[in-house]
Formats: structure tokens, sequence, C-alpha cells
């Protein structure tokens, strides 16, 4: 979603503005823009649909000086993605760049409008700029004319001022929509996150739920909602841990793919006693006193939640519960005393998941699973379980997903124990199968070049089918998902029993039909499925591991096979297959991959 960038520096500030934009290009955008303030004070600036690069190729031929700035990428929620539209927005001497959505901007417009305002864009933002210019000409200074702005906006925003006349001095206020400030030698900043102020300085101040804040190249001045003054730490980053490069990959997708033994390997080693013969988690978590576990995620995460479902009820007994974040937070589902209400979110923003958060607090434990530490998903929850995953920019999420799984299934394995369903050595076992995980996705991305000639033929398809069974089921639901997303073929996911309740009826020899089934104790009961459909004609593509495939990999269409893989941890090791068929798809079909059409990697707004 939209990005933020606010600069009171002292070298030029638009080379810096679009460096940070950059970093901030994972997030998703449609177009983007700067502002400056030059040496004669005043505020000019430059904006372009599409990639950076159009701003870039526009700085050129209209260079922007100036050594204080604003900058965005906007992800269009008010207003198709036009020049005009793009941030930041500017009425008379008030410019402003956003990231969320005004929910009163009708409201606020028709009033300015009364009072003789023009609009000129279709957004919400451009409000937020007259309101302050309305403000400025009834006398009030630049800070001021902020704060009673701020103050009258409803929804979620983060927000930066820049004045005209008034160099030094940007205003940054946080709701719903998180914000950072980077602390320079006589220079500060103002950012989205961590990785687009990480190259500018390591020590950062993350603005809290509320907080607004008056910013000069050498003061700090936040105040929190209530408009007293707030003190929030300033904290040392790990610059490394915001690197961004490809390390040689065409894709970050790809990077990321092949990033996961290393990552999976972190995970376990983060949770794991130092002989790996137990698991070590907060002690507040005590699985042996809940009744219930209630699981809430978008996308992915989502998916991630649904898999560990299937650990949590079959190894630990628990009854679980899943629901997508958006649903949950609007159906006031009633929660049972001792449930335990677990939010995973790999940027820990995302706006359904943090409202759903928020909804349970007061009525049932919480904890969060999240990628990013300081994230606000992470902060409000107080119990963060990290995946340490590593920063994850491709927009559709891989090793994300499998560090997820990761440590879902460690909390599976700690719930069946504490529970009393799983005896020590038992828990042992189970452990010393998840520390295996690394190297059988060693052996998983070895089969890429297989998985690519396969996946250039289904890149000819108009819709693909996946199909699992059990913890494969939400697998089938991520591979259709990874499909969509990058490659922008249809595909949808189904629970293999469910084939001949309708999915059946678009069986034909165009449509793959990607059966994901190691030979597990479902096995035969997909393979029964697949018959179904190859006697339909349908083409099937059999990913299984050599047992399976030896058993019934006969009149396949296309059979890969994967490494043999502890039963339970399957859906670990068959999200590769899923992500490389995803991945050579869209290679084959030349789209942007890191960042696909519509997409936003983080979703800040609902
Ligand atoms: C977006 C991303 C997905 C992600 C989902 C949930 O749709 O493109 O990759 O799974 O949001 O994001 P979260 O950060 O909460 O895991």
């Amino acid at each position: 979603m939209c990005g933020i960038i606010g600069v009171l520096g002292e070298h030029e500030a638009a080379p810096i503005m679009v460096e940070a934009l950059k970093r901030l290009e994972y997030r998703g955008y449609d177009s983007a823009g700067i502002a400056t303030i030059n040496a004669a004070q005043q505020l000019h600036r430059r904006r372009a649909v599409g990639k950076l690069v159009n701003l870039s190729d526009l700085l050129v031929h209209e260079p922007l000086p100036g050594k204080s700035g604003i900058g965005h990428t906007r992800w269009a929620t008010h207003g198709a993605p036009t020049e005009s539209n793009a941030h930041p927005h500017r009425t008379g001497p008030v410019a402003v760049v956003h990231n969320g959505i005004i929910e009163n901007f009708h409201e606020l417009r028709a009033e300015l409008t009364a009072k003789g305002t023009e609009f000129c864009t279709d957004t919400d933002t451009e409000t937020i700029a007259a309101l302050a210019n309305h403000y400025l000409d009834q006398g009030l200074a630049p800070r001021d004319a902020a704060e009673q702005t701020i103050a009258r906006l409803d929804g979620a925003f983060a927000l930066c001022f820049l004045f005209e006349g008034h160099d030094d001095l940007l205003i940054a206020a946080r709701k719903g929509s998180p914000l950072a400030i980077g602390h320079g030698e006589g220079e500060i900043f103002v950012g989205s996150d961590a990785i687009a102020l990480a190259p500018l300085t390591d020590r950062i101040t993350y603005l809290e739920e509320g907080d607004w804040a008056v910013l000069t190249r050498t003061s700090v001045e936040i105040r929190d909602a209530d408009g007293h003054l707030a003190n929030r730490p300033v904290q040392t980053i790990q610059i490394d841990a915001t690197r961004i490069d490809k390390a040689g990959h065409k894709h970050f997708m790809a990077k990321e793919i092949a990033e996961q033994p290393t990552v999976i390997g972190q995970a376990l080693a983060h949770y794991l006693v130092p002989d790996g013969t137990g698991i070590a988690l907060p002690e507040t978590l005590d699985f042996a006193g809940l009744d219930r576990l209630t699981m809430v995620a978008c996308g992915t995460a989502f998916y991630a939640c649904l898999a560990a479902k299937y650990w949590f009820e079959q190894l630990a007994g628990l009854p679980v519960e899943v629901d997508i974040a958006s649903e949950f937070r609007y159906r006031e589902p009633p929660i049972a005393p001792r449930t335990l209400a677990v939010f995973v979110s790999q940027s820990g923003e995302t706006a359904d998941t943090l409202a759903a958060l928020r909804y349970c607090q007061d009525k049932a434990q919480v904890a969060a699973i999240t990628n990013v530490e300081t994230s606000t998903i992470a902060r409000e929850a107080g119990l963060n379980l990290p995946i340490k995953a590593g920063a994850e920019i491709g927009v559709a999420s891989t090793k994300a997903f499998t560090c997820q799984l990761t440590v879902l299934a460690l909390l599976a394995l700690k719930a069946a124990h504490d529970r009393g369903r799983l005896e020590t050595d038992a828990l042992i076992d189970h452990l010393s199968a998840l520390r295996s995980l690394p190297g059988l996705v060693n052996l998983a991305l070895d089969r890429g070049p297989d998985i690519a000639a396969v996946a250039r033929k289904v890149a000819e398809a108009r819709d693909v089918l996946f199909l699992g069974r059990g913890a494969m089921y939400p697998l089938a639901l991520e591979g259709a998902l990874k499909l969509k997303e990058i490659s922008y073929i249809h595909a949808e996911g189904y629970a293999s029993g469910e084939l001949k309740h309708g999915p059946i009826a678009l069986v034909d020899k165009t449509v793959p039909v990607i059966v994901m089934a190691p030979r597990d104790a479902l096995f035969d009961k997909t393979v029964s499925n697949m018959q179904e459909v190859m006697a339909r004609g349908g083409k099937v593509l059999l990913i299984t591991d050599a047992e399976g495939a030896r058993e019934a990999g006969a009149g396949a269409w296309q059979t890969l096979i994967m490494p043999d893989v502890p039963e339970p941890y399957a859906p670990i090791l068959y999200a590769v297959p899923a992500q490389f068929l995803a991945y050579h798809a869209a290679v084959a079909k030349g789209t942007d991959i890191d960042q696909p059409r519509n997409l936003a990697k983080s979703v800040t707004v609902e």
C-alpha cells in the first residue's frame, strides 16, 4: 500500500526521496510523486503515473531542487491512478502525503466546498490539504493548522505535511497506518517503515497510535492523541535486516523461495531449546488451560492458519476456529472463556487483522505471529511470536508462509505436549522431523528445473484447479492463490472430496488439475478423486513422493516427485512446488512478478 517518505536534510531531497520510494515499491503502488521546498522557500511538486522510473524520467527533465520534501507511492483507493490523483496533494501552501482512508472526507469536502474551496482531484487526501489550508487562512500557524486538521479526520491514516515558506518543518501523524521517524545528524526523516529509512539512519522512533509529531532538523516533538507530550523511544535497527537486494536472483520472489531452508532453520532455532528436545515459548502461553483456539488472518497467512488447524486438532486435541479477518471483525463472534486468539500476519500491519485483534483484546488471551517485530500487531498483541523470515519484498508471500507454518507447527506440538496428548519421546521425534525440513526443502528446491518445465505448460491454461485433502487442502488454496496473484491465470483450490460437488463440471482437457498428494493416510482417497478427473479427460498434474508416483502416477498428464517428508509437515515442503509453479508460469507469461498489478504487500486499508 501507499508508501511515505519525508526529508529535512542537508542535501538535495529529491534523489534521496526517489531512492526511498524505490525501497517502498514492494508495498505495491500505481503512481508516485514528490514535493520539495526550494531555497526561495517555494513549494513545487512532480508526479507521474505508473512505475517510479516515470517519476525519475520526469525529474531529469524537470528537476525539483530543495533540501526539504515529502514523497509518496500511491495505491489507488479513492480515484483512478492518474497524475492529478497522485500525491503529494496541494492546496495553497500546504502539501500532504497520506496512507490510509479518510472516512469522513465527503462531509469535510462538502463543508469546505460550501466555504468556497475548489477541489481538483477525486481523492480523500486532497481534503486534508484543503482543511489545513482553511485553518491557515484563519490565521493559524502551520503546526496549529495541522493539529486542528488531524483532529477532524476519521478513518485510518499516516500523514506527512510540508508547508510552503517553512523549509525546516514536517508534521507527521499516525492513526491506523504505520509511520516512523528517522534521526540523522542534523537531518530528520519520516518513513512508512524501517526499510525506507535504513540507508539514511539506523536510529528510528515508531509513532504510536494517535501520535503526531512536529519535526525540524534539530528537534522532535511527539504528542499523543490527547495532545500530551509523548516520550517514544529511539530504537537502533539492524540495517542488515532491512537490506533489500535480489542477491543475484532475477526477482525477489525467486530469492525468497530459495531462502526457505535458511529461514525455516532460523525459525526453528529461535524456538527450540539448545539440545533440540524441547520448545521454548513464553510461559504465559498455557495450552493445558485452553478450551479453544481462534486463529485470524488474511491471504496467505489465513491459509497457514487453515493448515495449522489440522495440526492443533489432530496432535493437541484442541478445537480450532480459523477466520478471515475482514469477516471476523464485523461478525461480532462470541469468544468463549479459555480461548487463545492468535493473529497471523507477515507485515503485522494488515488493517483487518489489526481490527480483529483489537476486538479480542479484552475477551481472550491474544498472541500474534508476525514477521515484523516492531509492527503494530506485534506491539498491540503484547505476546508476539516472530517467524524470523527476514524482510519479505515480493508481494506474493513465500518464505513468510513456510515460516508461519513452522512456528504454528511448533505451537501445535507444544500444545499437544502441554495437554498430555504427546509424550516427551514422541515430541522429540516430531522435533527431529521438523529439524529435517530445511534439508528437505533444499531437495525440493533442486527440483526447480523440472517444475519450471511443467509450469511453462500450465502457463498456457486459462483455468487451473488445485486439489488437496487434509492439511494439503489449504496448500491447494495457497497454490491457487499464488498462481492467480502473479500469473493472472484463474485458479481455484478445492478440497479433493468437494470436487464432485461442483468443480468437476469445469474439467476438460484444457484445465490442468494439480493434485497435491504425498503418500499419506488420505492418499488413496485423493487418488480416487484424481481418477474421477482422468475419467473425464482431465489432465492431472500429480505432485507426490516417489511411492505416490509409483502407485498412482500412471495416466497422469505430468508427475512431479518431491522428497519423502514426515507426514504432518508435508504442507511446509509442498509449498515449494506450489510457489515454483506460480513463479515459472509468471516468468513464462512475462508478468511483473514482484509487484503484480493491483496488489499490495501490506494492506493497511480495509
Ligand atoms: C496481501 C499480500 C499477501 C498477504 C496478505 C496478508 O494481500 O499481498 O501476500 O498474504 O496481504 O498480509 P499479512 O501481512 O497480514 O500477512
